[in-house]
């Protein structure tokens, strides 16, 4: 490793950094990481502290996870790559295909449709569903709704069903036909609604009403995270996925769960499907999959999309679309260490477990600190602050305040998320009820600080 007096000099320098401004972070250069063991990270100066981020979302079982780098060192050894297009495959992609299938047969998906990340497998999603209209004679479907507030990764299918303009606005004009509908985000909603379970009526008939104004034989899919991210942990009512669910059959739409963060257990089941109870057409995972060891996705695909494209004869289900890296076998072998590994420290359980801490503790934050807004949470290691300045109007908080509580947390033990006005927390799934206190004892002290 160069010395701290290199890297800091050339931090920034000679890269930009994904969702930030380069001025910005040239006057104020990211933290420099340099090291990980369990659920801790280490900065250039030797501090170190509680990765209450979990990586982004992806390093469900801490970062010294050794099955997941022998696995992925045994296979750099031996084939460190092939491709997975039409004439070739590898042996570790085939056992992992039949693993995926075991583990998301409770969800009633049972083909694999390998990506390099999150964005990739919205992609593939939201193609292969435009695809499985055309197959069924009707191309028609071809629109797509999804939430607004909801995070579908980067790409520009991704972006056009994204439901935060910081992610749009500067790439606009995206694919036309995408359409939002609100989130069910009590805190905050165009109802005035503050009951979750009526907020959720409300959205599932903004749902119905604009597949009316639409013609329900002009969509495509709805897509949806079952616990909305990286839009602030808004948990939608129980109620509300499986009314998603039956509108969609009945008007013939593909439902489409994005489970980049939701799937392996971070909400406390292992998969936000079975949190809600219900089966989606189509899985989008990717993150925990490999641990964040490797970039890695896939798409998981129910039986009976699957039956339609295995029993076309017109050769409308030839698939056109996939990367170089699909079904790439270091990424395979990652994959099948990593469900391995979080099947036998059940890691489901823990998250719900210490999910349960984690928002108790922060539920005690908000009472005694008037910056905080709104808590969310309540579904394993899936946990959000909302800072705002007054809580009767909900104005955003002062400028900096969350810059400050990071910094503070950050010297008090704890890496922390914040995003907006949102400070948002998603520890590794092996946390200890120590960490928990840890993460919690550091964002006191950010708290207390300003
Ligand atoms: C729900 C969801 N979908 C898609 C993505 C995009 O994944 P990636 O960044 O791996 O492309 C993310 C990333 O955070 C996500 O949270």
């Amino acid at each position: 490793m160069k010395d701290s007096n290199f890297l800091k000099e050339h931090n920034a320098r000679h890269l930009w950094h994904p969702m930030a401004h380069p001025a910005e972070i040239l006057a104020q250069p990211p933290r420099i990481i340099v090291a990980a063991e369990g659920v801790r990270i280490r900065d250039v100066d030797g501090h170190e502290a509680v990765d209450a981020v979990g990586g982004l979302w992806n390093v469900n079982l801490g970062f010294s996870c050794q099955p997941v780098k022998e696995a992925i060192a045994r296979q750099l050894a031996r084939l460190p790559y092939y491709s997975t297009f039409r004439g070739t495959t590898n042996d570790t992609v085939i056992e992992l295909s039949v693993a995926l299938r075991d583990f998301f047969a409770p969800d009633g998906l049972s083909r694999a449709f390998f990506t390099s990340g999150g964005s990739d497998s919205v992609e593939v999603a939201l193609r292969l569903a435009r695809q499985y209209h055309k197959i069924r004679g009707e191309a028609g479907r071809v629109k797509f709704l999804s939430l607004k507030k909801g995070y579908h990764g980067t790409h520009t299918g991704g972006a056009s069903v994204n439901g935060n303009a910081n992610f749009r606005a500067p790439y606009e004009p995206l694919l036309p036909g995408c359409h939002h509908i609100p989130a069910p985000y009590p805190y905050r909603n165009p109802f005035g609604e503050s009951d979750p379970a009526r907020l959720a009526q409300l959205c599932a008939a903004a749902l119905e009403d604009e597949i009316a104004f639409q013609g329900a034989n002009t969509i495509a899919a709805f897509i949806m995270e079952p616990i909305l991210g990286a839009g602030g942990v808004i948990v939608p009512h129980e109620s509300f996925v499986p009314m998603v669910r039956e509108i969609c059959d009945r008007h013939g739409i593909l439902l489409i769960l994005d489970e980049v963060i939701t799937a392996f257990g971070r909400t406390g089941a292992w998969t936000g499907a079975r949190l809600w109870g219900v089966r989606p057409d189509m899985a989008c995972t990717a993150k925990a999959i490999t641990n964040g060891f490797f970039p890695f996705g896939a798409v998981m695909i129910a039986d009976h999309v699957a039956e339609l494209f295995e029993s076309d004869r017109s050769g409308a289900a030839s698939i056109g679309t996939g990367y170089t890296y699909s079904g790439h076998p270091v990424g395979a072998a990652a994959g099948l260490a990593c469900l391995a590994e979080m099947q036998r420290l059940d890691v489901a359980r823990n998250a719900a477990a210490r999910g349960r801490q984690l928002f108790a503790g922060v539920q005690a934050l908000q009472a005694r600190h008037e910056l905080i807004g709104d808590v969310r949470g309540g579904h394993g290691l899936m946990v959000a602050l909302e800072l705002v300045s007054d809580r009767a109007t909900k104005a955003p908080p002062p400028k900096g305040v969350t810059a400050t509580i990071q910094e503070e947390a950050w010297r008090a033990g704890a890496m922390v998320r914040v995003s907006g006005a949102n400070i948002i927390l998603s520890p590794p799934l092996v946390v200890t009820e120590a960490d928990v206190d840890t993460i919690l004892g550091a964002l006191e002290a950010g708290f207390s600080a300003v």
